[in-house]
């Protein structure tokens, strides 16, 4: 045999005998693969070793080169062994662990509901969906024209100033185009006239915003909005389905006015009180009452019969066509309806105040 052939077979064996000792010593499976990885891969040392094939006669070549075969084979049937012994192991050692305690009670999960501002507003949107009329959508991010604009605002009315409205700038949007988070939800009365064609009865609730903050008002709040356009519609209809509307959400028995009012939008504009649910002149509670400053009546929405120029700038005609508009608040119902204070504690989300619901 020729020293090349015989170092090869001597290297080869002792390559296996340390193989197999760093296989024992290999506890886990990263260290056994980096022990397989250290003898066999790419730059191990059994390529090491094979290096010096070169120097085998070429008679030889063909023995040796089975003999490193069947020496792979064994690495490889080591390693197999000893991760599979590991593995099997671990398991064992998993059965036989003491078991999770599926007696233990979990957690209790705590039931949501809806906060009382959307229940406010779909009790309000369900009252007006039985009347007839039904649900459309506005978005909160609003043209300044569909805001104040085609509402017949005039150019320079305070509740465009800076220091009402919340202006929004939008990349790219040429200078004429403003856009601002609506301060009402008026107009979706715009979005609607302008891309159906009456008889429209519609009603939508969202989120409005203005620049405001104390206890009765917030940056943002929640409105709902009605109209209903068709030929020949009258202030008795307004009055008629508004006084509808109000004793279904306060009760039938319960005295509601119309008085006066200005909204840039309507003509009449009047606004609905309804009379003091918290005293009565009876008990004598009148004179001391807070909620309704000892008037007997509560503010509870704004009204009118649409203006004509509102409907020419939605391209409806003012001599075929006419509507009213409504629009309320609807924080200041749940608060009146829940005794609430301080409109704030109802976007504090204090689950202490909102799990009273
Ligand atoms: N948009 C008015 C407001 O926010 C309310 C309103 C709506 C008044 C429709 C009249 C008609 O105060």
């Amino acid at each position: 045999m020729s020293d090349a052939v015989s170092d090869i077979a001597l290297g080869l064996e002792k390559l296996k005998a340390r193989f197999g000792q760093l296989l024992e010593e290999s506890s886990d499976e990263l260290s056994l693969r980096n022990a397989r990885a250290e003898f066999m891969g790419k730059k191990g040392e059994l390529t090491a070793l094979l290096r010096g094939m070169g120097n085998v006669p070429a008679q030889s070549r063909r023995e040796v080169g089975e003999q490193v075969n069947r020496a792979r084979e064994d690495l490889e049937a080591a390693f197999q062994a000893r991760l599979d012994a590991l593995l099997s192991a671990a398991k064992r050692a998993d059965l036989e662990a003491p078991p999770f305690d599926l007696s233990l009670p979990a957690r209790p999960i705590r039931r949501g509901h809806r906060h009382p501002v959307m229940l406010v507003r779909d009790e309000v949107l369900s009252i007006f969906r039985s009347l007839g009329f039904e649900i459309a959508w506005g978005p909160e991010v609003e043209f300044e024209t569909n805001n104040f604009k085609k509402l017949a605002f005039p150019e320079d009315h305070p509740a465009t100033d800076m220091q009402d409205t919340f202006w929004v700038n939008v990349k790219g949007a040429p200078p004429d185009v403003r856009m601002l988070m609506r301060t009402h939800t008026s107009p979706v009365q715009v979005r609607e006239m302008s891309t159906h064609k009456p008889p429209l009865a519609l009603v939508s609730g969202g989120a409005v915003y203005r620049r405001d903050d104390d206890v009765t008002h917030s940056p943002m709040f929640h409105q709902v909005e009605g109209f209903y356009v068709a030929r020949d519609v009258s202030f008795a209809e307004l009055k008629g389905v508004l006084t509808q509307f109000i004793h279904r959400l306060y009760g039938e028995g319960v005295p509601v006015r119309f008085r006066p009012s200005y909204f840039p939008f309507v003509e009449p504009g009047a606004e609905a009180d309804v009379g003091c649910v918290f005293c009565s002149p009876e008990d004598g509670t009148r004179a001391s009452c807070r909620v309704c400053k000892s008037t007997g009546w509560l503010e509870v929405l704004g009204c009118g019969m649409i203006h004509p120029e509102v409907l020419r700038h939605c391209r409806l005609d003012p001599e075929i066509y006419s509507g009213f508009a409504f629009g309320l608040g609807i924080e200041r119902i749940a608060m009146l309806r829940y005794g609430i204070p301080d409109i704030r504690v109802l976007f504090e989300n204090d689950p202490r105040f909102l799990s009273q619901f």
